[in-house]
């Protein structure tokens, strides 16, 4: 059995729900590009919501992280992994934990205790030291001269605000030197393979703490480090999980892997991202903004180190490698399987619209850089270099520090926004009241339309429903079932509370739960039977709750004024408001 499997089953024995790998693009998260943790898809969970599952979950999520991104070449660094997690939701703390973290890693993956070292939360001015760590790890058999105590490694959280707390972090002695006797966690020989978060506090945007209601545990293993250690590598991309992939491009290169590394390590890593990427249900395509920017750059940084390897950019070598990663993740990915041909057409196509100015832009590349002054490249060149030949301009800072030169990102940055905000303007011109997209108006708008609903309730009659919407970035539209022609004065409070809600800045929340159990709740919805079986709910503050796949804003302050501009009979006992939201 591999290691995923070792895993999930280990922690269904005890208890276990596996619950499936959310997609790599968060559904109701627009504050992040992609999913960078297990965790992430769980947050309403950690903070308090029921899962639909039970309080003990395991998976294996899939997780990208461009940070790193300019850093994928060596030994380490990918911008895919898969991260293995338990969790428990109020449910067991530490002890059981780090005994399970211990049992499986010495039992199942027959890791020797000597090669283990962790490191504990040494406590601040606000959280005391997590002694109780310290004593479970001792009683497990880690001595005291392995444990180390750290303040700023030791306590994690996703972003800036919400669930977090200490944490403790399991090491492996990497190296066949001798093993020292007393754990530094400085030390590179070490690295780090699992980290069990005991989350039991929300962080707040002021920075400070509350309790969480409940405590939670919140674990992640790297596969890619763990199998990299298991098979006793040191360059992770000779583990299992590379090995393929690279034979595959040495084959179709004709070039052995000494000597090529760094091309290679890049071209596997980028198909392999833009595979999930490109294979999401969301049908993100290669584009100049967001998720569609980071598979462009990955699709063309893979494409030039190609070229660097001699392979010809012309023939199907990027269909081979991106099939021999479908194959070898479809069984755990069930979107590779279903979009197998999306992603190798996406490919295809970036491929295409690349390739006509590749050649012409290295060209022109050489030109400009053999004349400069001072080896430094300015931010009209650079524009150039983007505008006309698709170069993304961390590609022209590549192709520019091989040459010692330095690139004005800041200046390019600036003229790349000013001509963003022109081509906006355009766009939204040429689409004036057409079609509805998911853009940041819109967004808000759909926000309004839940807290409109929610006030025709209250003003009108609790018997009005929703019986259809339509959203512009410049209005909405709203029917809803209604026997009789608003009053003014009814119009008038439906306004005021639509606003006072606003101005009560309530937060807006998501939760997944099954779709009777939604119902149970009084959660609004329009036609029930359009739903899956799980389903997302939003919630604004305790005033509305609606069965809706999104996008919302994160808080009703957002919005701005509400303002009701027309009310019409729309059909026989529906009415219609037309509503716009004003800039405060
Ligand atoms: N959420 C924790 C991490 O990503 C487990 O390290």
């Amino acid at each position: 059995m591999n290691i995923k499997d070792l895993y999930i089953e280990f922690f269904k024995k005890r208890g276990h729900k596996q619950i499936p790998s959310a997609p790599v693009i968060p559904e109701n998260d627009p504050s992040v590009l992609f999913n960078t943790a297990g965790m992430q898809p769980l947050i309403p969970y950690l903070m308090g919501a029921k899962h639909p599952y039970g309080t003990r979950l395991v998976d294996y999520q899939k997780c990208i992280r461009t940070n790193d991104l300019d850093s994928v070449g060596d030994t380490t660094h990918h911008t895919f992994f898969e991260m293995l997690g338990n969790w428990s939701l109020g449910d067991y703390f530490k002890k059981e934990s780090l005994a399970w973290s211990f049992e499986f890693l010495t039992k199942d993956l027959n890791i020797p205790v000597e090669k283990l070292a962790v490191t504990v939360f040494a406590g601040n001015d606000a959280i005391a030291e997590d002694t109780e760590s310290i004593e479970i790890w001792k009683s497990l058999g880690i001595p005291e001269e392995k444990i180390a105590r750290t303040k700023n490694d030791n306590f994690w959280i996703a972003g800036e605000t919400g669930p977090c707390g200490p944490d403790s972090e399991i090491f492996y002695f990497s190296s066949d030197d001798e093993i020292p006797k007393t754990f530094d966690p400085e030390d590179e020989r070490y690295v780090e393979i699992w980290n069990n978060v005991f989350m039991q506090y929300e962080k707040h945007q002021d920075g400070s703490f509350t309790d969480l209601p409940k405590k939670n545990v919140d674990t992640g293993m790297g596969l890619e480090r763990i199998a990299a250690v298991l098979e006793n590598v040191k360059d992770n991309y000779q583990s299992s999980v590379w090995k393929d992939i690279i034979a595959k491009i040495s084959e179709i290169a004709n070039l052995p892997y000494e000597g090529h590394e760094k091309s290679m390590r890049i071209i596997a890593d980028h198909l392999r991202t833009s595979v999930f990427i490109a294979a999401d249900n969301s049908g993100i395509k290669p584009s100049n903004t967001d998720q569609g920017y980071i598979l462009r750059r990955l699709i063309r940084r893979a494409i030039r180190h190609a070229k660097k390897l001699n392979i010809d950019i012309a023939s199907d070598w990027d269909k081979q490698i991106a099939q021999l990663i479908i194959d070898k993740y479809q069984k755990y990915y069930q979107e590779l399987k279903d979009n197998n041909q999306v992603v190798l057409d996406v490919l295809t196509n970036e491929k295409i619209r690349f390739n006509r100015t590749l050649e012409k832009g290295l060209r022109e590349f050489e030109k400009i850089t053999t004349k400069l002054e001072n080896n430094f490249l300015d931010k009209d060149l650079a524009f150039k270099l983007y505008d006309t030949y698709g170069f993304p301009i961390e590609l022209t800072e590549e192709l520019a520090s091989e040459k010692n030169i330095k690139v004005d990102i800041e200046g390019f940055k600036e003229k790349f926004k000013a001509h963003q905000e022109l081509s906006r303007a355009g766009a939204s011109a040429k689409f004036k009241g057409g079609l509805a997209g998911d853009g940041e108006m819109e967004t808000k708008y759909h926000t309004a339309t839940h807290l409109l609903n929610a006030a025709l309730k209250v003003v009108v009659d609790k018997n009005v429903h929703q019986k259809g919407s339509n959203i512009t970035s410049e209005r909405m539209r709203f029917d809803f079932s209604c026997d009789h022609k608003l009053s003014d004065e009814e119009k008038q409070k439906t306004e005021e509370l639509v606003n006072k809600w606003i101005k009560e800045a309530l937060p807006v929340t998501v939760q997944e739960m099954p779709k009777e159990e939604a119902l149970k709740t009084g959660a609004e919805c329009m036609f029930i039977e359009k739903y899956p079986d799980i389903v997302t709910v939003y919630s604004i503050g305790d005033v509305s709750k609606e069965l809706c796949g999104g996008p919302h804003v994160k808080n009703t302050s957002e919005l701005g004024t509400f303002k009701i501009k027309k009310e019409e009979a729309s059909s026989a006992g529906v009415r219609r408001i037309k509503a716009v939201l004003i800039d405060d």
